[in-house]
């Protein structure tokens, strides 16, 4: 039976099939086909979408609004300061309110319950930009990437390093398990995912001949690695205090020449962005200044170097986003 994905909302990968997955990678792949080759594909001309962003973005925005152009769509931008939501309108008032006046909502925001509230209410297809738990757009970007640079998902071994149950981990452990790639997490225990989550990871896992590993040993978990992952040390709405226990905690695992060493000798480099791999920011200059670290989750020399696949992965976003907006509205 083909897939249909018209009306449904895009909130967390555990509410999609490995097939509905599948569906949206290849719909990505015809998208970026028609973008580069200049094809125009105004599938949605009419429809208008709405972006409500609690939270900073560059990726994530800039691939909504280009993605919601390119099919011919009105968009319209709402920064944290610019509505009344969750001030002086509550996510249900918010979002029948939207849903009246739009044919789609994305979300940025702080807990997943709200995003859920949001889509409970709307009427219309809502799609998660980030919450603390999850981030389900950045995924698809993420296996689109990978399928591209290795050829395949199935069987892919796949280490995330770092603070393996923010947004990043969550997500990479469900979309890993759901596809068939190896994931594994190499981090501190305390930065280890939800005991629940990783048991219903490795439920779906075993569905698809695949395994779902946490280690603290950097050796074990970079070992036969084809992809290694990292993320930011401190999140969005994380408070700044954090940062001095995060860094000790999380210096051993940094993503280094020794770790990509340890991996595959054609193993890639990931990373969502945005990264501190440099002092070239407001925040990597103020933590170099008080605790001397001049490179955080991942060094310069791995960010520059061929093996990382960054700005393709960045690129995916806009995407795989038009294809997630195509299937839920079309
Ligand atoms: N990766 C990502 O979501 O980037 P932004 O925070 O810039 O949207
Ligand atoms: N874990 C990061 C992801 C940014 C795309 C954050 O939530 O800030």
């Amino acid at each position: 039976m083909g897939i249909n994905l018209s009306g449904r909302n895009y909130l967390k990968l555990l509410d999609y099939t490995t097939e509905e997955i599948r569906y949206l990678l290849d719909l990505s792949k015809n998208f970026k086909d028609m973008k580069r080759a200049g094809v125009p594909h105004r599938y949605l001309e009419g429809k208008n979408i709405v972006l409500l962003f609690e939270k900073t973005s560059t990726r994530t925005r800039c691939s909504f609004e280009v993605a919601g152009r390119d099919l011919g769509m009105g968009v319209t931008y709402l920064d944290p300061g610019s509505s009344q939501m969750g001030k002086k309108e509550s996510i249900p008032d918010t979002a029948r309110v939207l849903g009246r006046m739009y044919d789609g909502i994305e979300y940025r925001g702080f807990s997943q319950e709200l995003v859920e509230t949001l889509a409970e209410y709307a009427g219309v297809p809502v799609w998660n930009g980030l919450t603390d738990e999850f981030h389900p757009t950045q995924m698809l970007a993420d296996m689109l990437t990978i399928e591209e640079k290795l050829g395949r998902l199935k069987g892919v071994n796949f280490t995330y390093m770092g603070d393996a149950r923010n947004n990043m981990g969550n997500s990479l452990m469900v979309v890993c398990a759901k596809l068939g790639l190896n994931f594994t997490a190499c981090a501190p225990k305390e930065l280890f995912p939800a005991e629940e989550l990783v048991a219903k990871c490795r439920e779906i896992a075993k569905e698809n001949d695949c395994t779902i590993t946490l280690t603290e040993d950097v050796k074990e978990g970079t070992t036969n690695a084809d992809v290694i992952y990292t993320d930011i040390w401190v999140s969005m709405g994380e408070p700044d205090e954090v940062w001095e226990s995060r860094i000790k905690m999380l210096k051993p695992y940094q993503v280094n020449a020794a770790a990509m060493a340890n991996a595959k000798k054609d193993a890639i480099f990931m990373h969502c962005l945005p990264s501190f791999h440099d002092t070239k920011t407001t925040i990597g200059a103020e933590i170099a200044k008080k605790f001397g670290v001049t490179e955080m989750e991942v060094t310069d020399e791995v960010f520059e170097s061929k093996q990382s696949v960054v700005f393709d992965e960045a690129e995916n976003r806009m995407h795989t986003i038009k294809a997630v907006m195509y299937a839920t509205l079309k």
